[in-house]
């Protein structure tokens, strides 16, 4: 049994596997064929964080894929009132067949994890947010940005708050053997942990993991420029602070004209127009953005699927 808490885990054959999965189920979804990859499975959905795509895409994916979709607000379930997570796990695990979390602490789903009968989904945490870098790969090879025979030919960069995104990128990147420029302000860089495991597998893969503090420096020339939100969920007391510490992060007309030509402009969104991304830059690349969050369903289909398969 395997579970999904974060893209450490998986090497590049696995993360293929995936992908592929997804790409196939994506195309007969498009020609309206559902066949039943998951009847009668019940995927419980954790969320002790709010959201519109996660929650959304999971649920209507496992009913496309037969199966049914559980969703557990942890305002409503026992866990909000002070169960504890292992008896959370122990009890929801015998009763469905896959769960998804989203949480704060990452040390709270590999817990839920240790005592789940079944496989486990990180649907964010605040180390990372693995899924949506499956919707983003799969957003990339669909706008001929990453091919996995040639993964050095592409260069993305990362600008903005050092955070869960900027951190699953990093290890996407190391492991397929894409180069990533990341730009964060001091102060708000990337977890040293994480730091140390993206250059240790950018090493195997080839990989060029570059962070700087200068957004100029790191979207020159790229193919992909990423951001996401200077705000993160559980960091709203630090808004005003970050406002201000983030003034020149902004992805807008002059950062991206650094950036190739054929250049496109991803957001794992929600998107903060006038902070993180300029409402132009975001407009001229909806087409991309939108892609990319309607891969989210995609991308998790194939990834239940696959983490079915492992079990059988
Ligand atoms: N990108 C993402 O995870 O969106 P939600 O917070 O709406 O789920
Ligand atoms: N970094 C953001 C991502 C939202 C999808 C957050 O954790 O709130």
């Amino acid at each position: 049994m395997r579970h999904f808490l974060w893209l450490v885990d998986f090497n590049k054959e696995e993360i293929k596997e995936i992908i592929d999965l997804a790409i196939t189920i994506k195309k007969e979804t498009k020609a309206e064929i559902f066949k039943p990859y998951l009847k009668h499975n019940q995927l419980a959905m954790i969320f002790e964080k709010s959201s519109t795509r996660t929650r959304v895409s999971f649920e209507a994916g496992i009913n496309q894929l037969g199966g049914n979709g559980l969703f557990l607000s942890s305002r409503d379930i026992q866990l909000g009132r002070g169960e504890p997570l292992k008896d959370t796990a122990r009890v929801i695990s015998r009763m469905v067949d896959l769960v998804m979390i989203r949480t704060f602490g990452h040390d709270r789903i590999e817990e839920f994890a240790k005592y789940s009968k079944v496989p486990v989904i990180n649907g964010l945490t605040d180390l990372c947010h693995p899924v949506q870098l499956l919707a983003d790969l799969l957003t990339m090879i669909e706008f001929k940005k990453f091919d996995f025979e040639n993964p050095s030919n592409t260069t993305a960069a990362y600008v903005g708050d050092g955070n869960n995104m900027t951190h699953s990128w990093m290890i996407l990147a190391a492991k397929l053997g894409f180069n990533l420029k990341i730009a964060t302000p001091k102060g708000y860089e990337v977890d040293e942990k994480i730091k140390e495991i993206a250059l240790n597998e950018a090493k195997k893969s080839g990989a060029k993991i570059e962070i700087f503090n200068e957004p100029k420096i790191a979207v020159k020339d790229v193919d992909v420029v990423v951001t996401d939100t200077w705000v993160s969920m559980g960091q709203e007391q630090q808004k005003e602070k970050r406002i201000k510490d983030f003034a020149g992060y902004e992805i807008n007309e002059e950062l991206m004209n650094l950036a190739k030509k054929d250049a496109v402009f991803m957001h794992c969104l929600p998107a903060y127009r006038g902070y993180e991304v300029s409402e132009n830059i975001f407009e001229k690349f909806a087409d991309v953005i939108f892609e990319e969050a309607e891969n989210r369903l995609h991308a998790q289909k194939g990834l239940m699927v696959w983490l079915k398969q492992q079990k059988n």
